[in-house]
C-alpha cells in the first residue's frame, strides 16, 4: 500500500529543514560527591514543613556545607517549598558548582512516605526551565527507588525542551527566553550500575526524546508541516528505528476509498495521506492499535472558523504526533508487544474543491456520512483509520484526537477526555495515564445522543447536539470501531496545546499530551496486564 516517497514540501517561512527534531539534553546517572562536582548548578528540593521550609533528601551535603543551617538560609531568603517556587542561592565555599537551586516539593510528606513521582518530576521541570542558558546541572533530589530517578529524569528533559527553530539566529542561539536549553543533567542519588535504575533513565531518554519530536511538530507552522512533510518525517524516522512504514497517498486513498480522509483534504492544496507505523516484536503475543487525527491545519473548512478560533490550529496533528511518538518509542525500547500506529494526516480548508455542508462522503467502512459542519472533521479522517484499525483485529484500539471545543468546556484546558465501548478497558485507560502523570478523567457515551446525528440522506451525520459535543463526537467514533475490539478514545483538545505560560515540565505550545500514557499502555499490553 505505499506510495511514492516525497521530498518534504515546504512553504514560505524559508525553513531548510535541518532541525534533527531530537532533544539536545543529556541525561546520566552519576555518583560524584557534590562538593567536588563539576557543574553550573546543584537543584535540590526543599519541602513545606509544618514549621517552615524542610530541605529534602538528598540535599545533605549542601545543608552539610550551610553547617546544618540550609532551611534557615532558605526561609531567610523568603522560601516556603511551595510546588513551584523557586530559590537561588550561592553554593557554600569549597563547591566546584557555583550555584544552588532549591525547587519547591509542596508539603512534606508523612514520615516513611516518600515525595510523589509526580511531584519530582514537576519540580525537575521547573529546575531544567530555569537553568536554560547554562550547559550542565546536578540534581540532587530525593530519590527513594529507580521510578523516582525515572521520573526526575523525566522532568528534567521535558522541562529543558524549548523551540527556537524559527527564532532568527537558530535553535541553540539567542531566541526566545534568550537562553540555550540546559545541555546536560547529571542524576544523583541513584544507583548507576543498578539494573532498575539504568532501564528507568533508558526509558525516560527513549520515552522524552521522541515526546518531545512530538512538540517540534505540532510547534512547526502549518506551512511547514503539511500532510506529506509530516509522512516523509515519519517514514525516515521509522527507518531510523526498525518501524515499516506504509503511506497512501492521495490516489491510493482514492483507490482504496477513504472518503473520510479525502472529504477533509479535498480543500487543500497539500493532498491528505495515511500512515502506518508497524512495530513488531518477535517475542509478541499482542497487538495494540493506535490511531491519531492528524490534521496539520484546521482552519474548519467551508463552516470557516472565526478569527480567534484559528490562531493555533497547527495544533490539531498533535494526536498524529502522540501516537508517531509512542511507537517509535515502543521500538526503541524494544517492548515486546506489536504497536500499530495510524496517522489520519489531511489539511482542513476551504476552497472550491472543499467538502461542502450538504455533501455526503463514502467512507472506508461502506457507511455513508452527511457532512453538516466540514469544521467537525477529526472524526471524519479518524473514522477510515479506526476502520482500517479494525481490519487487522488487534487486541485493543486506542485513538487520540484534539477532537471537540466541547471538551475543552468540560475538563479545562489541562485534563483529557477517556471515552470507549467498554468500561473496563476505559478504565484502564484512565488508571494508565494517572500512572504516568497525565491528567485524565472518564467519561460517558450517552445512548441517547445518538439519535441527534440521525441524517435524512446518509446512515448518519457528522454532528448531533450542542450539548455534549465532545461525547457525540465519541459517539461517532464508535460506529467505525470494529466489532468486539476494546477501544478508548482520548479527546486531548484540552491539554494538547497549552496557550498559557510554562508549568513544571510542560512549556508553552505543544505539550506531548498522551505520549507518556500511549507507551504506558503498550507496556501493560506487553505485560499482559490490559485488554
Ligand atoms: N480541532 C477542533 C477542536 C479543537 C478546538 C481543538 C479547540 C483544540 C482546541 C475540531 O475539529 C472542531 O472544530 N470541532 C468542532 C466540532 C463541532 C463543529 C461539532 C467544535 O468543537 O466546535
Ligand atoms: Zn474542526
Ligand atoms: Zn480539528
Amino acid at each position: 500500500m505505499s506510495g511514492p516517497v516525497d521530498p518534504p514540501a515546504f512553504g514560505h517561512s524559508g525553513l531548510q529543514w535541518k532541525r534533527d527534531f531530537t532533544t539536545v539534553t543529556a541525561l546520566t546517572l552519576s555518583t560524584a560527591a557534590v562538593p567536588g562536582l563539576r557543574a553550573d548548578a546543584i537543584v535540590i528540593g526543599v519541602a513545606k514543613g509544618a514549621k517552615g521550609p524542610v530541605v529534602a533528601p538528598g540535599a545533605e551535603a549542601v545543608d552539610h556545607a550551610y553547617d546544618g543551617r540550609l532551611a534557615g538560609v532558605l526561609e531567610t531568603l523568603g522560601a516556603c517549598g511551595a510546588e513551584g517556587e523557586v530559590t537561588k542561592l550561592p553554593a557554600p565555599s569549597g563547591f566546584k558548582a557555583p550555584l544552588v537551586v532549591a525547587v519547591g516539593l509542596g508539603a512534606e510528606p508523612e514520615e516513611d512516605e516518600a515525595y510523589d513521582a509526580e511531584v519530582l518530576r514537576r519540580a525537575a521541570g521547573v529546575a531544567a526551565r530555569t537553568l536554560a542558558g547554562s550547559r550542565k546541572a546536578a540534581f540532587a533530589l530525593p530519590v527513594t527507588d529507580a521510578a523516582d530517578a525515572g521520573a526526575i529524569g523525566e522532568g528534567a528533559l521535558l522541562g529543558a525542551y524549548s523551540f527556537d527553530t524559527y527564532k532568527e539566529q537558530g535553535r541553540n542561539a539567542r531566541g526566545g527566553n534568550g537562553k540555550a536549553p540546559l545541555a546536560e543533567v547529571a542524576l544523583l542519588g541513584g544507583r548507576p550500575r543498578d539494573k532498575a535504575y539504568k532501564a528507568a533513565v533508558e526509558r525516560a531518554v527513549a520515552v522524552c526524546e521522541e515526546l518531545n519530536r512530538a512538540r517540534d511538530l505540532i510547534n512547526t507552522p502549518p506551512n511547514d508541516l503539511n500532510p506529506q512533510a509530516f509522512a516523509t518525517i515519519a517514514q525516515a524516522a521509522a527507518k531510523e528505528h526498525g518501524v515499516k512504514v506504509q503511506v497512501l497517498d492521495e490516489k491510493a486513498l482514492a483507490k482504496g476509498g477513504y472518503g473520510g480522509i479525502l472529504g477533509v483534504g479535498s480543500g487543500s492544496a497539500s493532498a491528505p495521506r495515511l500512515v502506518k507505523l508497524s512495530y513488531t516484536s518477535s517475542k509478541a503475543d499482542k497487538h495494540l492499535a493506535l490511531v491519531g487525527k492528524g490534521i496539520t491545519y484546521d482552519s474548519g473548512g467551508i463552516s470557516l472558523k472565526p478569527a480567534g478560533h484559528n490562531e493555533t490550529m497547527k495544533c490539531d496533528m498533535s494526536g498524529a504526533a502522540a501516537v508517531f511518538a509512542a511507537v517509535i518509542a515502543a521500538a526503541r525500547l524494544g517492548l515486546e508487544v506489536n504497536v500499530t500506529g495510524w496517522l489520519a494526516l489531511a489539511e482542513n480548508m476551504p476552497s472550491g474543491s472543499a467538502t461542502r455542508p450538504g455533501d455526503v462522503l463514502r467512507m472506508y467502512s461502506g457507511k455513508t456520512v452527511e457532512v453538516l459542519n466540514t469544521d467537525a472533521e477529526g472524526r471524519l479522517v479518524l473514522a477510515d483509520a479506526l476502520w482500517a484499525a479494525s481490519e487487522e483485529k488487534p487486541d485493543a484500539i486506542v485513538d487520540v484526537a484534539t477532537l471537540t471545543g466541547a471538551m475543552m468546556l468540560a475538563l479545562g484546558s489541562r485534563t483529557f477526555g477517556v471515552m470507549g465501548n467498554d468500561d473496563a478497558f476505559r478504565t484502564a485507560v484512565y488508571e494508565a495515564a494517572e500512572e504516568v502523570g497525565e491528567a485524565a478523567w472518564p467519561m460517558p457515551l450517552p445512548e441517547h445522543l445518538r439519535k441527534g446525528m440521525d441524517s435524512a440522506t446518509a446512515d448518519i451525520a457528522n454532528m448531533g447536539e450542542r450539548m455534549g459535543g465532545g461525547l457525540v463526537a465519541g459517539l461517532f467514533l464508535r460506529e467505525f470501531v470494529g466489532e468486539g475490539i476494546p477501544w478508548a478514545h482520548l479527546d486531548i483538545a484540552g491539554p494538547a496545546f497549552n496557550e498559557q505560560g510554562p508549568f513544571g515540565y510542560t512549556p508553552k505550545g505543544g505539550t506531548g499530551s498522551a505520549v507518556r500514557t500511549l507507551v504506558r499502555l503498550a507496556e501493560l499490553t506487553a505485560a499482559g496486564d490490559l485488554g
